[in-house]
């Protein structure tokens, strides 16, 4: 029970990596804010988790959404003790030549920009804890070269990000980290591209794509008191695909996987 008495906001909560996270938190204790612009999804894991979840609507592309969402917090529990910044994804993309700045600044803005405006509000409440600590989701997009640039390129700034705060907040004892996740099996894998993530397994040493307890596992450790002299590292949970070589001979291209999709945005 490594999270007993913690308070946790966990973003991208109501799905895939986000809610393995929260359910696993929550198995060890923790009282779990379940933030997500997905609201009835978001319900829906509060009621099976009961008591210690809360479910709160909030769209980390928009300020005065994240901004409310710590309110609700700061109002419900008068604490915070960690930020699990989970909600991300991609779109489809074409090749840079063509993309436009819309592309660029609207990947940016979800995977790098919105995780600043939750830290940003999550600041003074994780200055009163004794436990402190953000965790990041990135991905082994932001760490090597898989194509997807403004993808890339916004999860490799979390990794910047979380170094710059690590030095910058560790007299307030307050710890910053990145997890990258390779392919995890989610509904971002879904419909089309299901065939894609089978395929998918041949890139990694270990034989398999990840599952989100995989990727939760890592986010709890680095959440936890285990971790308390770690800060402003990125940790790979990637069955070993950035050991390589195994990526060179097989590239994305040439699995034609096309790039990782977030369905919401497909509505
Ligand atoms: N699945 C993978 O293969 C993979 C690999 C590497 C990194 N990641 C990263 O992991 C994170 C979670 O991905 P997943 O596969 O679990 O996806 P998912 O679609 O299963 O879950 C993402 C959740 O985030 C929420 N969300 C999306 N945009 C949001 C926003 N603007 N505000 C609030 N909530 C928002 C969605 O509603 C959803 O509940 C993302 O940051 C993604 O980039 C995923």
């Amino acid at each position: 029970m490594r999270f007993d008495e913690q308070v946790v906001f966990i973003t991208g909560a109501a799905n895939g990596i986000g809610a393995a996270t929260a359910r696993r938190l929550h198995g060890e204790g923790a009282t779990v804010v379940l933030a997500d612009r997905e609201a009835d999804a978001g319900r829906s894991l509060a009621d099976d988790l009961g008591d210690r979840s809360l479910a709160v609507q909030c769209d980390i592309r928009d300020r005065a959404s994240v901004d409310a969402a710590f309110d609700v917090v700061r109002d419900s529990y008068g604490r915070l003790d960690q930020l699990i910044a989970v909600a991300g994804g991609s779109a489809p993309m074409p090749a840079i030549e063509e993309s436009p700045d819309d592309l660029w600044t609207g990947l940016l803005d979800l995977n790098l920009t919105g995780t600043v405006r939750c830290i940003r509000a999550a600041l003074p409440l994780l200055r009163s804890s004794e436990r402190a600590a953000v965790v990041m989701v990135s991905s082994v997009n932001g760490v090597a070269a898989f194509g997807e640039e403004p993808y890339a390129a916004a999860k490799a700034g979390l990794s910047n990000l979380a170094m710059n705060l690590a030095v910058r907040y560790g007299g307030d004892s307050i710890r910053f980290n990145v997890v990258a996740p390779g392919t995890i099996r989610t509904r971002a894998w879904g419909g089309a591209r299901a065939a894609n993530l089978e395929r998918m397994r041949r890139l990694y040493p270990l034989g398999r794509v990840g599952e989100p307890e995989d990727i939760a596992a890592a986010i709890a450790f680095l959440a936890s008191a285990d971790a308390a002299w770690i800060t402003g590292i990125t940790l790979p949970v990637d069955g070993g695909v950035l050991a390589g070589p195994l990526h060179r001979m097989l590239t994305v291209d040439e699995l034609a996987v096309g790039p990782l999709r977030d369905p919401a945005d497909s509505d």
